[in-house]
């Protein structure tokens, strides 16, 4: 779902930012990494393989027992899919997209042990395919309150400080996931959120379930999107994903987006939403797409600071050496200078435009 918009929207920054890394440009240029926090089983994995079309571990109870990045790379579509899992000392290979769900198991069972508990060791699981943004997700455990079976007295605080470290970076995008059949005023994930980003920059809160929502509680699910319960710069988005059911039933995530679509559609209370822009998966990658250009933008005039040191430097060597004309690299700078004022003008009146159309 991600797909379209990014090839639309990020590809012309990325192939901007890989030219100039070609230039030598070598600032931190990463595109910020999306976390995903809430309690267990809020549906935190089920929104990120929404999201990237990759099948991951979920389920009832702890499923997602350490911080997995998934760092996907798109690959001209001539290209074979490929993965990469690192742990620890291990690397492995991984031929299909049907294998990632198992080597992810696995490698967790080697993490954090077989018996259920939870590691703050990360596993990393690169996938180069034509059909993913470039992008990184990071999936994470869930809040847990009490310790149970083998897991260490002290778990819920383990894990707390194992979220903070992550969605505590600046550069990450933070999904506060929270069903909708519970009460959003005690989420302890919206807290910490909070806490690392106090003005709400780059906190954006996820209501799940809403095939699940209580009677008679609709209109308040239809208050906390309008900001008014416990209110986000960012805002909130609805989605529904693939439930217990749908999974035992082998629903393709495709599938799950064109059912998704019609159960908004019908619902006599949330059909509004969708006008709105404001419920879907689609439309939470549109969301997160326009974020990640935002941000590309707000590093683009630091880019071009960059640039014209490297091209004032180059032409006092260039005098230093007398040569004469100017060789072509230069003339590359002033031209790339050029043309990121003027991309960075075109794509200020893109998003003004969309400002003025969504209001955000
Ligand atoms: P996590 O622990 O936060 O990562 O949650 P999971 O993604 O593992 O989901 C927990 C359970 O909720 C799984 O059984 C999912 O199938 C189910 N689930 C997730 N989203 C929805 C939804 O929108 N509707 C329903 N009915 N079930 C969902
Ligand atoms: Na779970
Ligand atoms: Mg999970």
């Amino acid at each position: 779902a991600l797909y379209n918009q990014y090839e639309e929207k990020i590809r012309p920054c990325i192939d901007l930012i890989d030219s100039l890394r070609a230039l030598g440009i070598e600032k931190d240029l990463a595109l910020p990494a999306i976390a995903v926090i809430g309690d267990q089983s809020s549906g935190k994995s089920s929104v990120l393989e929404a999201l990237s079309g990759i099948a991951l571990p979920r389920g009832s109870g702890i499923v997602t027992r350490c911080p997995l990045e998934l760092k996907l790379k798109r690959i001209p579509a001539t290209q074979a899919w490929k993965g990469k899992m690192c742990y620890r000392n291990t690397s492995i290979d991984l031929q299909d997209a049907s294998e990632v769900e198992k080597a992810i198991r696995e490698a967790q069972n080697v993490v954090a042990g077989t018996r259920g508990a939870i590691s703050g060791e990360l596993i990393s699981l690169a996938i180069w395919s034509p059909d993913v943004p470039d992008l990184t997700l990071i999936d994470l455990p869930g809040i847990a309150r009490v310790a149970v079976g083998d897991q260490p007295k002290d778990i819920g605080e383990q894990i707390k400080m194992l979220l903070r470290r992550t969605i505590g970076c600046k550069e990450t995008l933070n999904l506060v996931v929270v069903p909708c059949n519970v009460d959003i005023a005690t989420t302890e994930a919206l807290k910490m959120a909070q806490e690392v980003d106090p003005t709400g920059e780059r906190t954006l809160g996820i209501l799940t379930k809403p095939d699940l929502v209580d009677r008679g509680t609709e209109e308040s699910i239809i208050k906390i999107l309008q900001n008014q319960v416990v209110p986000l710069k960012k805002g909130y988005m609805i989605v529904k994903c693939r439930g217990q059911q749908d999974i035992h039933n082998k629903l393709a995530l495709a599938a799950a987006i064109q059912q998704e679509r019609k159960f908004f559609e019908s619902h006599k209370h949330f059909s509004m939403l969708l006008e709105e822009r404001k419920a879907t998966i689609p439309h939470l990658a549109e969301k997160l797409t326009n974020e990640l250009v935002r941000h590309i933008i707000k590093t683009l005039p630091t880019l071009e600071n960059q640039i014209r040191e490297v091209l004032q430097k180059t032409l006092h060597d260039l005098q230093k050496y007398k040569r004469g004309t100017p060789t072509t690299e230069p003339e590359k700078l002033i031209f790339l200078t050029d043309l990121i004022k003027l991309f960075n003008q075109d794509i200020s009146q893109v998003m003004r435009g969309e400002e003025q159309l969504f209001g955000n």
